[in-house]
């Protein structure tokens, strides 16, 4: 995962966005680009605005040249003109309409109508006379008709793709429309002056043909799957005011110099694409610009000072780029900027020059850099702010609010900003929806949230705030809040120990590691996500029934007692239910009905007992079990292997007995990624049967989309502490990416299979204290991540094999076994060729995405919260509900990510 994806996720944790929202930000997530601004843009848009058939008298009378939206020639009285454009119309648009014979048309506008994902229809090839066809956003599918290439009286083409989502979105595609080959598509239409094709996937290089049009003004491609390196011949036309290539994330190249010559440029948007080098300084000559984005590329080097020159500036993006140095002073004369974003610019150092010039500044966004230094007071004058972003910087000051009377989003989250008493901001601000203001040094909770009217989201997590949550701090806006995280914090309880949350509209509650002593606060009924871990909860947990619409509660690491309420069971949408490291006792209930929804169940270190219900096997998405540490007295769960879509089964520690093959009985754990049966009372075979189902273990699965998104697949057995007897199957070098293999201390016979160094993967192997005899095999040195290493206490002899990891393991691998001889046990061996290195093995190695390298490893050690969400994001992306766990997700994936550094 690439580190903008990262700040990506980071950035849009906090996003209020319906769940098809989050299918596009998903869509655009590998691609990491898109503003929010654009998001909300998408949302609000598409509106029926001007239903002109309406006003059309069809019955015959009147003349139809009068019609508004019809335009007829004069003379002849022929129809040469439609404008239906945001015409309210919807259905579906086909080759036999009637307006496919109106041949003389000359202009057509059919732009933001609702064709209802009908196929693009042959036919616009007929109306010859065309000049100007335009078709954006009208809801299209498939193959743009070759037959539209033929109209070569083109001078404005638009058929932008770009879907304006009305919501739900239900089935619906993303990328509608294809072009698979636009080089012939558009070699006639020489005469263009528009062309706007964005959101068509083309899946090609960059139609080169393009840099002969030289009447073009305007160029737009956006998002159309283009690769390749982009023709520079394409920013010396002449006439170009506006060039839009953005979201072409395989498209590289550099800005020419001779950009300079292109003086009436007035837009360019590159974001988004794998351009590098440094700008040229050139660029201070388009005088025009108004708007240019040069978002998510390569570029590097200081912020150019020719920035300076750019007075039209209204719009101007460079973040996600490689820039460094400090902030510079360029900006203080763009009077006209409205939108300024240097986010993730690598910019260090004070700002020591002012914004007061910048007096029309709404979204002004410096987020995760390295700022330092207190934040110039000028900023607090900008009247017209809506969006002011500072997060993850070093900046310090007094933050004065009051005149920021526009402002809608605020994050200051993750400075040095102090708010010292005295000094609290102090304001009213009428239209706050999101308040961030994590890790600001709070003491307590800022006065002004109570005159706070339509605050929606809030998050004073990571701040030292003491005592109990105040009721008035939803004074004004306890019918608008959906999302609070009050997360670690020092807070012991709520005022007057209400513990029901007079919040309506809740939906996401986050009071995770604090110093709760209450009893559990009951969730509000709309609560979806309800995050109460890491406190000192005491007495039962049978209010969590009011929680009708709970889809992830977090109870884990508390003081709670009493038994499970049944009602988890048949909760309508529960997800995830982590009632881990509490001191519940009695049994698992049995009460999992016919479509339970639960995906992940965690229980670990309780004194649950009796045994694993089986109505579990109603749960056909359960993917995660974890047990463990409990005293659940039962026989393997056999009908586990029911659940199909089980990736992780943890029963560690609990009074698990007897044999796990019975005869004939047939497993299908297919998607295991981890499974733990150590200490418990097992005994019998090793389950043959059972590992040869494990099939997800058998491939190396770098492509897999399943775990493309997730930083690591971790595959893991663990049998150890157990009675298990007899040979190690051979068949267990098949399980090629195992990365962890425990069998010890059983009572395992025979010798160690040689089949073993298939596992080319594996980083810890655990063979010791058990009976196996006869030599370690001397290919085992082949395993080069093998960093742990144990075969101690067996009766193994031989030469321990030499060369590779093997001259990194202690004594202590090798110990309690007689017959064994050589490095590093101090006894040599004897006979001929025992000490022989063994050749190199090539062996191909992962790059650097590599699980073994990266800084996963301190969140692998545990298996705690950081590591299930890597299990659940990798699922995210491919079925709703996973999205709606992540969306439950996103702050423990951010903290998940902060300790990650
Ligand atoms: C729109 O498309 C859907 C799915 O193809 C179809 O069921 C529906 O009838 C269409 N509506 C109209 C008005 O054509
Ligand atoms: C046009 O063709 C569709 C099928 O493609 C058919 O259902 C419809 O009746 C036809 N309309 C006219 C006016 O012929
Ligand atoms: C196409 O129509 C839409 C909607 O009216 C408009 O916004 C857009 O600018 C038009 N495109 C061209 C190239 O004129
Ligand atoms: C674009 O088209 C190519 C080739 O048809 C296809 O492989 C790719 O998945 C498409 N991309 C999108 C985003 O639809
Ligand atoms: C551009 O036009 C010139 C002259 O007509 C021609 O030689 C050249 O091949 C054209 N370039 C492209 C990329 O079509
Ligand atoms: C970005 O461009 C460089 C060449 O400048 C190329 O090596 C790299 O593969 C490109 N990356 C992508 C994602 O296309
Ligand atoms: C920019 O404009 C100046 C003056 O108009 C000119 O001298 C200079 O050559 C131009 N630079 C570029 C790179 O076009
Ligand atoms: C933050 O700034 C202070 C000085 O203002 C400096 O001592 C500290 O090292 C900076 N922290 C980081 C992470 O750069």
């Amino acid at each position: 995962m690439s580190t903008h994806v990262f700040h990506w996720l980071l950035r849009r944790r906090y996003l209020l966005l319906p769940y098809s929202m989050f299918l596009i930000a998903f869509s655009l997530l590998e691609n990491h680009v898109i503003s929010l601004y654009k998001l909300t843009y998408i949302v609000a848009s598409f509106q029926c605005v001007y239903p002109k058939v309406e006003s059309w008298s069809l019955d015959g009378h009147g003349d139809c040249c009068s019609w508004d939206g019809i335009e007829c020639d004069k003379a002849t009285g022929h129809v040469i003109g439609i404008d239906l454009s945001h015409g309210c119309l919807f259905g579906t648009l086909s080759s036999n309409t009637s307006l496919f014979r109106l041949l003389h048309l000359e202009s057509l506008n059919l732009a933001w109508n609702d064709f209802n994902y009908s196929w693009f229809p042959y036919g616009f090839g007929n109306l010859s006379q065309l000049y100007y066809l335009n078709l954006s956003s009208s809801y299209l599918l498939g193959k743009v008709p070759s037959d539209i290439s033929w109209l070569s009286k083109l001078v404005s083409l638009d058929l932008n793709a770009e879907l304006h989502l009305q919501l739900p979105l239900g089935e619906r595609e993303w990328i509608s429309l294809e072009m698979p080959n636009i080089d012939n598509f558009i070699q006639n239409f020489t005469m263009l002056k528009e062309l706007d094709l964005s959101f068509i996937n083309m899946s090609s290089p960059f139609p080169h043909v393009l840099v002969n049009f030289s009447s073009l003004k305007s160029l737009k491609l956006t998002e159309c799957e283009l690769h390749g390196e982009f023709p520079t011949g394409t920013l010396q036309l002449p006439n170009l005011k506006a060039l839009d290539i953005s979201e072409n994330y395989n498209l590289f190249g550099k800005v020419p110099i001779s950009i300079g010559n292109l003086v009436s440029l007035n837009e360019l948007s590159i974001d988004g694409c794998n351009f590098s080098g440094l700008l040229p300084t050139s660029m201070g000559n388009l005088s025009q610009l108004g708007h240019l984005g040069l978002s998510s590329n390569e570029f590097h080097g200081q912020i150019p000072t020719f920035f300076a020159n750019l007075t039209h500036l209204s719009y101007l993006d460079l973040s996600y780029n490689n820039f460094s140095g400090g902030i510079g002073h360029w900006f203080v004369n763009l009077v006209k900027l409205t939108d300024l974003d240097l986010s993730d610019c690598q910019l260090s150092g004070p700002i020591t020059y002012s914004f007061k010039n910048l007096t029309q500044l709404v979204w002004l966004r410096l987020y995760y850099n390295n700022l330092q230094g207190e934040i110039p007071n000028s900023l607090w004058g900008l009247k017209d702010l809506e969006w002011l972003d500072l997060y993850g910087n070093n900046l310090t000051g007094t933050v004065d609010l009051h005149k920021l009377k526009k402002l809608r989003m605020l994050d200051l989250s993750f400075n040095n900003i102090s708010f010292a008493s005295k000094a609290e901001i102090n304001a009213t601000l009428p239209k706050l929806s999101a308040l961030y203001l994590s890790s600001c040094n709070l003491h307590e909770f800022p006065k002004f949230l109570a005159y706070l009217g339509r605050l929606e989201e809030i998050s004073l997590s990571h701040n030292n705030i003491e005592g109990s949550v105040p009721m008035w701090m939803w004074n004004g806006s306890r019918e608008s809040l959906l999302i609070m995280d009050l997360s670690h914090n020092f807070l012991i309880g709520f005022e007057n120990n209400q513990i029901n949350l007079p919040l309506p509209k809740l939906t996401n509650l986050d009071i995770s590691s604090n110093r709760l002593k209450t009893e559990l606060p009951s969730p509000p009924p709309s609560v979806n996500r309800y995050n109460i871990s890491n406190n000192f909860l005491i007495e039962e947990i049978q209010s969590i029934c009011n929680g009708r619409s709970l889809i992830i509660m977090d109870l884990s690491n508390n003081r709670l007692n009493g038994t499970i309420p049944s009602c988890v069971g048949n909760m309508d949408y529960l997800s995830i239910l982590n009632l881990g490291k509490n001191k519940l006792v009695g049994m698992i209930p049995h009460a999992y009905p016919k479509g339970c929804t639960l995906e992940m169940i965690d229980l670990i270190e309780n004194r649950l007992q009796g045994p694993v219900p089986r109505s579990l096997t109603n749960c056909a998405n359960l993917e995660y079990l974890n047990l463990a540490h409990n005293q659940i007295l039962d026989g393997f769960p056999l009908w586990l292997s029911e659940l199909t879509k089980l990736k992780v089964v943890i029963l560690k520690s609990n009074k698990f007995y007897g044999p796990i093959e019975a005869y004939r009985s047939q497993f299908n754990f297919s998607y295991m990624h981890i499974m733990d049966l150590s200490y418990n009372n097992f005994s019998g075979k090793l389950p043959f049967k059972l590992l040869q189902s494990l099939h997800a273990m058998e491939v190396i699965t770098r492509q897999e989309r399943e775990y493309s998104k997730v930083p690591f697949a971790l595959m893991h057995i663990d049998f150890s502490n157990n009675k298990f007897e007899g040979q190690i199957p051979d068949l267990i070098g098949d399980l090629k990416s195992l990365i962890f293999l425990n069998l010890s201390n059983n009572i395992l016979t025979g010798s160690i299979p040689p089949s073993l160094a298939n596992l080319t993967l594996l980083e810890s192997l655990d063979l010791s204290r058990n009976k196996l005899s006869g030599e370690i095999p001397r290919n085992l040195a082949q395993l080069t991540f093998l960093s742990s290493f144990n075969v101690s206490n067996n009766q193994l002899s031989g030469p321990i094999p030499q060369g590779s990891q093997f001259n990194t393991f202690s004594i202590d691998s090798f110990a309690m076994n007689e017959g064994l001889c050589g490095s590093p046990l101090p006894k040599k061996c004897t006979k001929v060729g025992d000490n022989l290195p063994l050749p190199p093995f090539p062996h191909e190695k992962f790059g650097e995405e590599s699980l073994f390298n990266s800084e996963w490893k301190f969140v692998l050690i545990g298996v705690g919260v950081g590591f299930l969400i890597g299990i659940v994001l990798g699922n995210l992306i491919i079925d709703e509900k996973s999205i709606i766990i992540w969306l439950g997700f996103p702050h423990a994936l951010y903290l998940h990510m902060f300790e990650r550094t």
